[in-house]
């Protein structure tokens, strides 16, 4: 069957009618890959849900082709948002798909690169501030209260509409809902989404039952997991350096209401877990998405698996060639030898 992304392949489940305009990049469809190596060494069935391979590189595509549609359905003409990279660079793409003005507020500094150059080449009004995620957003806040301009951040509900066919997705593979789901926080908007998408898609009867929502936020940005707004958030995992989650309150009703959990990863763990997926699965993702890797990872050697049976999904949120320099950083640059077979075979060790 032809894909032509998540709002005509699930328009009974999202608030679209025939006089929508629907802009999209064929978003979704993305692989559930299975992961023999994090199988073996949880001992349960873990997926990994590759949301990198949407077509700006991230999850955020699902949440933007219904945001933006739906701006273009009310005749909405510049659109905003704050970002710590990946909402920007799909709000300035799907913008530019229909002639839409793009205006993105980033933290001066503190985006990763390929991030950075997806807003540009799309065109975005680019306005990096001296000043966090949590600044940025409520100065977008401020600004499309006050003009003509739609907001298309998370607190958007249309965004949310968008991203919870992520579950819709992962149910339509495994024929049910995992039982758990691990997910990186930040915004927790995407938590948000997929909860709302696994109680519809029960409710609707395309799953028997629901997954308990992990969420794992970075140790030094986890507002959630210490109940206070962290002012000066700091991680490597910049896409989720955030202090004062928007969707806060819901993102603490899905762990309630599935009896999941919100925890911290650390930035070591958040590397680590970061490093294996390349390296055993053959999976690139940026740092922010391997926190959900390196969440189950960090529950397993606590036990919180033990007896359990059934299958974990991770979401990885992102593509890893959206940081380029942290790779380099943490990995190195190549061995340079002279244009000679005898270095090269020693070098193999031949
Ligand atoms: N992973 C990646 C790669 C992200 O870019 C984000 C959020 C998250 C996880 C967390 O998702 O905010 O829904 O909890 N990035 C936003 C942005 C904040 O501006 O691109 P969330």
């Amino acid at each position: 069957m032809k894909w032509s992304g998540i709002i005509q392949h699930y328009q009974r489940f999202l608030p679209v009618s025939a006089q929508t305009p629907i802009v999209s990049l064929n978003e979704g469809n993305t692989p559930l890959i299975f992961s023999s190596y994090l199988t073996s060494v949880v001992g349960l069935e873990v997926y990994l849900k590759y949301e990198g391979l949407n077509p700006t590189g991230s999850f955020k595509d699902r949440g933007m082709t219904m945001a933006i549609s739906k701006a273009k359905e009310a005749g909405a003409e510049v659109v905003m948002c704050a970002s710590t990279g990946n909402t920007s660079a799909s709000a300035a793409a799907y913008a530019a798909r229909c002639g839409m003005r793009c205006i993105v507020l980033i933290p001066d500094g503190h985006i990763a690169l390929g991030k950075l150059a997806q807003a540009m080449i799309h065109n975005a009004k680019v306005i990096a501030i001296q000043g966090n995620f949590d600044d940025a957003l409520n100065l977008v806040k401020e600004v499309t209260s006050q003009y003509p301009v739609t907001l298309v951040n998370s607190i958007n509900p249309f965004r949310i509409e968008g991203q919870k066919t992520g579950a819709f997705e992962i149910c339509d593979v495994l024929g049910n809902a995992p039982e758990f789901h691990a997910i990186p926080v930040g915004n927790a908007g995407n938590i948000t989404a997929y909860w709302k998408g696994y109680k519809e898609y029960k409710a609707a009867g395309f799953a028997t039952k629901l997954p308990k929502m992990l969420g794992f936020q970075a140790a030094k940005s986890a507002p959630i997991v210490e109940k206070r707004v962290i002012p000066h958030p700091e991680t490597i995992a910049t896409a989720i350096k955030i202090g004062n989650p928007a969707s806060w309150k819901s993102a603490e009703d899905a762990r309630d209401e599935s009896k999941g959990l919100i925890d911290a990863v650390t930035d070591e763990e958040i590397l680590a877990a970061y490093k294996l997926l390349a390296a055993h699965d053959g999976v690139f993702a940026e740092p922010a998405s391997a926190a959900s890797v390196a969440g189950v990872l960090k529950l397993h050697k606590a036990g919180y698996f033990k007896g359990q049976k059934g299958r974990i999904c991770c979401t990885l949120t992102g593509h890893g060639l959206k940081d380029p320099n942290i790779a380099i950083k943490n990995i190195g640059n190549p061995i340079s030898v002279k244009a000679d077979i005898h270095p090269i075979l020693k070098e193999i060790g031949f």
